[in-house]
């Protein structure tokens, strides 16, 4: 029976976010005192040597991310904490900034001062507002106490637009600009706010610095998946018996997941599809369930961990008609900057909904894949190379139901 490995989350329920000083008996900022110690370059060494990648979704190396950004010359640099959190069914960052927000304002501080930035924001998901204080009232007592030597910290909250976690549509929003992604290089660790070196990591990925720091690479780097190691938190919701949140080593498999923390099935229905990695994340069917979760793993069936929301769907379910909502979010949440991704989610939209209406034939099935294969090699941003993911693995995996959807006529989607 796989069990939760509480690293990140190991202060949850265990403490007053609000009192610094029960985070400080609980070996709270200790880490950060150690790393002054250590110095700058020992710092990236020890996190580049634990093999921690990022929790965000894209899974660079953490260590290789601060080493680019301490290595440029400039006479500021900035460390911001993607807290935007925006995609369906995740909920893993406010577990850290809710219930242990020193967790995250550590390994905060251990970067800046690892890189040479003085100066930190949490871009925080606008849908989190009474996360503010409790945020804010942290930043201050840790302020207070002296704790984090020159290094200070802003709060800002976005306006709900789930394009404003990619990492460039955030720090133009982070200047008070159109929430709008640009082109990589220049990458934010070369030109990022301000056109200043920056840092971004996610709110798991900096929680998970004070403890590497405290327990050493070797301890983090022997948890879970070599390529992958230590811990990520899952969101689990749908059709199973337990929707709520896990914190589970690297190379546990989703059949562990859904069927030992999630306690299976509900009503003792048979299990159809998972979504994994939130909207653009690809539908997995029952024969790759023992897939261990680790991001190289999930990439070898053609599916992503992304943020770990994991949505579970029972036999009942439509899959066209659930695949035809996804494609909704994307015309919603597209910025439009970009053609490819402007037009081809609301054309994907457009023929799953006439496929669910009993209006769509075969051909729409190759339209369908050639949109898809287009949009990944043409978009942008991850938003629109992204939203066909979903989609094509669908017509993969589940394809009698779209073959099905095609020769029946009437339902509307
Ligand atoms: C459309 C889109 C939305 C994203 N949303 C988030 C988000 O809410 N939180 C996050 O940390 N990363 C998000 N990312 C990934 C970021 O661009 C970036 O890779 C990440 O913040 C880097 O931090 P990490 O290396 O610690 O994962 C998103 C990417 C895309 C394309």
């Amino acid at each position: 029976m796989v069990k939760e490995n509480r690293v990140v989350l190991r202060n949850h329920g265990e403490l007053d976010p609000l009192k610094i000083d029960e985070y400080i008996a609980r070996d709270g900022y200790n880490a950060l005192k150690k790393a002054f110690n250590m110095g700058q370059d020992d710092v990236i060494e020890e996190v580049k040597a634990s093999k921690l990648r990022g929790r965000g979704g894209a899974g660079f190396s953490c260590g290789l991310k601060w080493l680019f950004t301490k290595q440029v010359e400039a006479d500021q640099k900035y460390v911001v904490c993607n807290a935007d959190e925006g995609e369906p069914g995740t909920y893993k960052d406010r577990m850290i900034m809710q219930y242990d927000p020193h967790t995250l304002i550590e390994g905060m501080a251990i970067c800046g001062y690892a890189v040479g930035a003085d100066k930190g924001y949490i871009y925080c998901r606008g849908e989190y507002p009474y996360i503010l204080d409790i945020l804010n009232t942290a930043i201050g007592q840790a302020a207070e106490k002296g704790l984090l030597g020159d290094f200070s910290i802003e709060v800002r909250y976005g306006a709900g637009a789930y394009v404003c976690g990619e990492e460039t549509a955030l720090l133009a929003s982070l200047e008070g600009k159109r929430g709008e992604p640009s082109c990589k290089p220049p990458y934010p660790t070369v030109e990022g706010v301000w056109k200043k070196p920056t840092v971004v990591n996610n709110v798991e990925t900096f929680a998970s610095v004070p403890s590497i720091i405290n327990k050493g690479a070797e301890w983090y780097s022997s948890i879970g998946d070599p390529d992958y190691p230590g811990t990520k938190i899952l969101t689990l919701s749908g059709d199973v018996n337990n929707t709520t949140f896990f914190e589970v080593p690297t190379d546990t498999t989703l059949r562990e997941v859904i069927f030992g923390l999630g306690g299976g099935m509900k009503d003792g229905k048979a299990f159809k599809a998972a979504q994994v990695g939130g909207n653009s994340g690809a539908f997995v069917p029952e024969s790759l369930l023992d897939t261990p979760i680790a991001f190289d793993s999930m990439e070898s069936i053609s599916a992503t961990l992304g943020s770990g929301a994991v949505f579970v769907l029972d036999e009942t379910r439509d899959i066209v008609d659930v695949s035809c909502r996804v494609a909704g979010f994307f015309v919603h949440e597209s910025c439009g900057k970009c053609a490819p991704c402007r037009i081809g989610t609301t054309r994907i939209h457009e023929i799953i909904e006439r496929i669910g209406q009993g209006r769509g034939n075969a051909a729409d099935l190759v339209l369908l894949k050639d949109l898809g294969s287009v949009m990944a090699g043409s978009c942008l941003c991850g938003l629109g190379q992204a939203a066909p993911v979903p989609i094509l693995s669908v017509l993969k995996h589940f394809a009698e139901d779209y073959d099905a959807a095609i020769a029946r006529a009437g339902e509307v989607c």
